[in-house]
């Protein structure tokens, strides 16, 4: 077992209890992401209950995680892992209720045999939260334990402070741990270090040095088989009130006093504090064609698979600054960017067809890929004579450096530090409700959805939204391979 350093793992011995087992992100990312904890040593003393509306045994659900292993694992399976993590899980469907759902952690507790944690991973969709946290308080499992929640956390303002409510009468804030995988991603955390480590950006990370910003994420995936849930959010739930507004704060959020969860939180708060309310006609909403025929979806659904918009951040730092968002399903690329582009210098000592500013403004770019990429372009001279100017790059892949070794996948980071308590990479209920609040106009006006062709960027209207400047997406000139290291 490879030997993790010592306080990585957590101090006690954990029983998880999973509910939402058999989903779609259990089998993807949280089965294979415990079985990777377990297997290198971070979580030596663990056991999983899954739980899930589906009626079956726990023989079953070991083989639904094998499937899952040999789909999603990323790594190499190994058979004698695979037989003691085989060992330690265990299922309680959903129909069994509170009693056997209590004596399934008990007797995984007795198995571990000293004082243990309890983590409860609710993986289920906003109206499967609260009878979830209900079944728990009726067991007896609220003592000792942690309860991670999965976004979107309500699906307006209303619901949620009800949501938050309500979690109280059965948790404390301490133990409720509300999960954004984005945060756990390397290049998001990445943005903080390059910004706080570095004195060479931060003097112009401001309005008076930044033209604008791009948060860009399209992805080419489609619905797989989460129609069900994917109907009742949307586009702009289920990634830009959590994911991309998060990063936005990583982003745009003022220095920390610490790295701690708290001054980390207090500023995160600050930017969504100074945001404006997202106005509707700064919005695009799209759907791709044949989304209606799918099964599971309304033949007359408005539900958004794309959403594009322009948001203000009014504080000294982002006053009229626009920072535009955009993602959406089936679409052309894969990519997850923020892009900040620099305002323009006078360009009038260039001679006429030297081609300075023909290429769009210096941009700062970062790649939120699973290695962290990041380039920088500027306007360079041609060589040769006469004075030609060409949009020139300095590219930087973490793939270059040999330092990717063992990197946690974001989920599995992130159910570390559940289990250590570390709530740094975690959002606030302030700060969610916040995101809800400043996005009630639009929930209660949104602008119609526009059909969009599955593999375009979104629907045309896009183009406007953003002009006069333009989408960074598709890049101009594609990213550098990385190097070979020692090739
Ligand atoms: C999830 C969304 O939270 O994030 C999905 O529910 C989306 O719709 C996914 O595809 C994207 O995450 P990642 O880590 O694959 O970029």
């Amino acid at each position: 077992m490879p030997k993790v350093p010592p306080g990585v793992g957590p101090r006690f011995p954990q029983v998880v209890v999973l509910f939402g087992a058999t989903g779609d992100l259990a089998r993807r990312k949280l089965l294979p992401g415990l079985y990777h904890l377990a297997t290198a040593g971070f979580i030596p003393q663990c056991r999983v209950i899954g739980v899930s509306l589906d009626d079956i045994e726990a023989e079953a659900f070991r083989t639904l995680a094998r499937g899952a292993l040999n789909e999603f694992f990323a790594r190499k399976l190994n058979d004698a892992d695979w037989q003691a993590f085989a060992a330690n899980l265990d299922y309680v469907p959903l129909s069994a209720g509170a009693g056997a759902l209590r004596a399934a952690v008990d007797r995984a507790e007795q198995s571990l045999g000293e004082e243990c944690r309890r983590l409860h991973y609710l993986s289920v969709p906003p109206s499967a939260a609260l009878p979830a946290v209900h079944l728990l308080g009726e067991a007896g499992l609220v003592e000792r334990s942690r309860i991670v929640m999965e976004k979107p956390f309500g699906t307006d303002l209303a619901s949620a402070v009800a949501l938050n409510h309500e979690l109280h009468e059965v948790f404390a804030e301490e133990q409720i741990f509300r999960i954004d995988h984005f945060l756990g991603k390397e290049p998001a955390q990445n943005i903080l270090a390059f910004r706080f480590a570095n004195g060479l950006f931060e003097p112009i990370w401001n309005r008076m040095f930044i033209d604008h910003v791009q948060i860009d994420v399209p992805e080419t995936l489609g619905l797989g088989k989460r129609s069900g849930f994917y109907e009742q959010t949307g586009a702009y739930r289920d990634m830009v009130v959590t994911h991309l507004f998060q990063i936005l704060a990583f982003m745009a959020m003022e220095p920390p006093t610490s790295l701690e969860p708290a001054p980390i939180g207090e500023e995160k708060n600050k930017v969504f504090r100074s945001m404006l309310p997202v106005d509707p006609a700064h919005v695009v909403r799209g759907q791709y064609v044949g989304y209606r025929d799918e099964e599971g979806v309304d033949p007359e659904s408005e539900t958004e698979t794309f959403i594009a918009l322009k948001c203000y951040i009014d504080n000294w730092r982002w006053a009229g600054v626009p920072f535009f968002l955009r993602t959406g399903k089936k679409l052309a690329e894969g990519q997850r960017i923020i892009s900040i582009a620099f305002r323009e210098p006078p360009k009038s000592m260039f001679p006429a067809g030297s081609g300075v500013g023909a290429q769009g403004p210096d941009h700062l770019t970062f790649d939120l890929a699973d290695a962290s990429k990041m380039s920088l372009s500027f306007y360079g001279k041609r060589p040769g004579p006469g004075m030609r100017l060409d949009k020139l790059s300095l590219q930087f892949a973490m793939h270059d450096t040999g330092l990717l070794g063992e990197v946690l996948e974001a989920y599995e980071r992130l159910i570390l530090d559940a289990m250590r308590g570390d709530r740094t990479l975690f959002t606030t209920a302030e700060g969610i409700e916040r995101l809800w609040q400043v996005s009630t106009h639009l929930l209660e006006s949104p602008p119609p959805v526009r059909l969009y062709q599955p593999g375009s960027w979104g629907p045309k209207s896009i183009h406007q939204l953003i002009a006069p400047h333009a989408w960074r997406l598709p890049f101009e000139r594609a990213w550098r391979a990385p190097n070979r290291l020692g090739g």
